[in-house]
């Protein structure tokens, strides 16, 4: 191992202990013993992947906004310092999740406040647009955001300077300026990324004049951020064939919003239920945002019921059965799905398939499953039936799962937020007893997720 990356994995056991800290998780290992199947019921917020954006929408209002259903994990904690240096006041409302953003008193930050956020979270980069149209100027510090490949920037860049901004790179960040106002634009995104469709969004809504966006991401997440907008006064079609049309207006108020629950940590205890064996009701998880994971958990041979109030997952008893899948973007097999259903992959009778077409480096967290008695080989080829950007490019991107395999217990680290909460399933699911450290990276995107395993029946403890 060279020196950069030593120092890069020692930041890394440092920042997930802050991720941890921030929720009030002590400990930042977890000593668990495995076999035990989960049953019982939890409940999922609002998404990380909405709730998040939806802050920093607030910015765009004159008056406040009440965002309903936030969950108290470290990546809302890191974007709520980032708003409160920039002046926003935020407080907590009358019911537990309530968030009121007050942005009347929006003022520039000073570098060393914003610097203190460097290296935390890719949300910082959405400041750009709201920051622009208030203050006329935002200085975004290095991103952080979970390694799973190479993650750039360069279409938020891209679209920015469409707009009219003035992009500068600085030795600890980018500063921008739009010394002529943000005027609308005809973009047009390569691949349809989430967070440049996002960024779009945020910066089109006051700039004047018309934006049309083709090659949009159209997730759920994104389809509830315009609801948001549309609430604050801004006027965005959705048309067919990915794309956005927004009308920019001179004023957005705030708004009163309950956020889209959280798909990705619902369909996380999902695969947790089918690998342990279990049965986990998932109080809040909806059917229309989850109707692609759900036909894939029934091939592999998961059940589920539908109710009013969430969604029960669980192991119906019989052999679990290969799948080929392939992520995407939506409606495809979201990437964040990925991680934790391997778990059950292993436990399949025969040989499935999982071709990553959105990170190029999304399999990092098979080492420690191969180390606790998986049979994973990771190919560069683009496995599975269709040819991905990343074929050409040299990048470990498909995994070949051959089934059933038994788990057993083993030492392993958490490398990220996904990846990590597949590592808690694997230990869950396993023979003996396995220590997983760094555990506080999942505190990113996974509200209390050492009560709910207690809930749930897990044995383990936890130590610092
Ligand atoms: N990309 C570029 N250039 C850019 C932006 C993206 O090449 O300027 C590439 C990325 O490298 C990647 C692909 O486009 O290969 C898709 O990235 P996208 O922009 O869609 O992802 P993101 O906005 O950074 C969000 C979620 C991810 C989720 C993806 C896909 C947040 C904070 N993150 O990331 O969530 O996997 O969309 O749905 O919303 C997670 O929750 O664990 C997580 C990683």
């Amino acid at each position: 191992m060279n020196d950069a990356r030593q120092h890069d994995d020692a930041n890394e056991r440092g920042s997930a202990q802050n991720h941890g800290a921030a929720v009030g998780l002590t400990a930042d290992k977890i000593t668990i013993r495995g076999g035990i199947p989960l049953v019982g019921r939890i409940e999922v917020k609002g998404a990380k992947n909405l709730v998040t954006k939806a802050m920093v929408a607030a910015l765009l209002g004159e008056t406040p906004s009440v965002l309903k259903d936030v969950p108290n994990i470290s990546d809302v904690r890191i974007v709520r310092g980032l708003l409160e240096v920039h002046g926003v006041k935020v407080t907590e409302g009358a019911e537990p999740g309530d968030l009121i953003l007050d942005p009347v008193d929006v003022e520039s930050a000073h570098f060393a406040a914003i610097d203190a956020h460097a290296g935390s979270s890719r949300i910082p980069i959405l400041f750009c647009g709201p920051l622009l149209h208030r203050l006329g100027e935002a200085f975004i510090p290095d991103l952080g955001g979970c390694r799973i490949g190479d993650r750039p920037i360069d279409f938020h860049l891209e679209v920015l300077r469409k707009f009219g901004a003035v992009v500068e790179k600085q030795p600890n960040g980018i500063r921008m300026s739009a010394p002529n106002g943000l005027k609308g634009a005809k973009l047009e995104l390569p691949y349809p990324s989430v967070g440049a469709t996002e960024q779009v969004l945020l910066t089109a809504v006051r700039a004047d004049g018309i934006t049309e966006l083709k090659g949009a991401a159209i997730e759920p997440e994104i389809m509830d951020l315009i609801n948001i907008l549309q609430k604050m006064g801004a006027i965005i079609t959705v048309d067919t064939d990915r794309v956005i049309r927004i009308e920019g207006v001179d004023r957005l108020m705030g708004y009163n919003h309950r956020a889209l629950f959280d798909r990705n940590e619902a369909a996380s205890w999902a695969a947790a239920a089918l690998a342990t064996d279990g049965d986990i009701f998932v109080g809040g998880a909806r059917q229309p945002e989850m109707i692609t994971f759900l036909n894939v958990f029934r091939k592999v041979g998961g059940a589920f019921d539908i109710c009013d109030d969430g969604i029960r997952f669980y192991h119906p008893g019989g052999d679990l059965k290969p799948v080929i899948i392939e992520t995407d973007v939506h409606p495809g097999f979201m990437t964040d799905w990925q991680q934790p259903l391997v778990i059950a992959l292993t436990k399949a009778h025969g040989t499935s398939i999982v071709h990553e077409t959105v990170y190029e480096q999304r399999f990092g967290f098979v080492d420690a499953l191969v180390e606790m008695g998986a049979t994973i080989q990771i190919h560069k080829e683009c496995l599975g039936g269709h040819p991905c950007r990343f074929g050409q490019r040299n990048f470990n991107h498909s995994a070949v799962i051959t089934g059933p395999t038994k788990l057993h217990g083993a030492d392993i680290v958490v490398p990220d937020l996904r990846g990590g909460f597949s590592h808690l399933i694997a230990a869950l699911s396993a023979e003996g007893t396995s220590t997983v450290s760094n555990v506080g990276i999942i505190s990113r995107g996974y509200e209390n997720f050492i009560g709910k395993l207690r809930l749930l029946g897990a044995d383990f403890d936890l130590e610092g």
